[in-house]
């Protein structure tokens, strides 16, 4: 039979609950799922594309059918390296809808081999970002509930160059 395989691209900087949920709920319906992370060198981004990806791979290891890798350039052409044939995007609210919508749509016309395919995470995470994660981070504020504890370690550590960030769990090499 047919294994479809998914890639689930974002900028993950840094990872939340609402990616994780959405992970979850994507690695029940495909058989395989690529979390891709963006290499965008025009961006300056809070977290190394190295940290990121650490981070993604602890949290995912519990998928046996989630992989992580990065790519560069157009999305449509990465999905088509891999043998995906679908892209799965998070939406939260009717707001994400549009942005989501211009995008799918785009992505349909360079790629029509490749489908979008939405999911909604819990409502609970349905006011989660990880610009607001960063914001808030930044200035303060708690984001206890929105992140792993290891991403939250890690933010603090980051911010406060004088916590040391220490690994809690080893993360192994993973299969490509
Ligand atoms: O985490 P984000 O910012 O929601 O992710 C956006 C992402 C990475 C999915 C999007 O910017 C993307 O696909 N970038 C790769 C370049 C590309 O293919 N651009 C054309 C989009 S129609």
């Amino acid at each position: 039979m047919k294994k479809v395989i998914a890639i689930y691209p974002g900028s993950f900087d840094p990872l939340t609950n609402g990616h994780l949920d959405l992970i979850e709920r994507g690695s029940k319906i495909f058989d395989e799922l690529i979390v891709a992370i963006l290499r965008n060198p025009e961006k300056d981004p809070l977290f190394s594309l190295g940290e990121r990806r650490e981070m993604l791979e602890s949290m995912t290891e519990r998928w046996d059918n989630v992989q992580v890798d990065t790519f560069e350039g157009l999305m449509v052409d990465y999905a088509v390296k891999v043998k995906a044939t679908a892209v799965l995007r998070g939406i939260r609210a009717i707001s994400d809808y549009e942005y989501e919508l211009q995008m799918a749509l785009m992505n349909r016309k360079l790629e029509p081999r490749l489908e979008t395919v939405f999911m909604m995470p819990a409502e609970a995470y349905s006011y989660l970002s990880s610009r607001l994660v960063r914001e808030i981070a930044q200035l303060g504020g708690s984001i206890k509930g929105l992140v792993p504890e290891s991403v939250e370690q890690r933010l603090r550590a980051k911010l406060d160059p004088a916590i040391k960030f220490q690994p809690t769990t080893k993360t192994r090499g993973r299969k490509k």
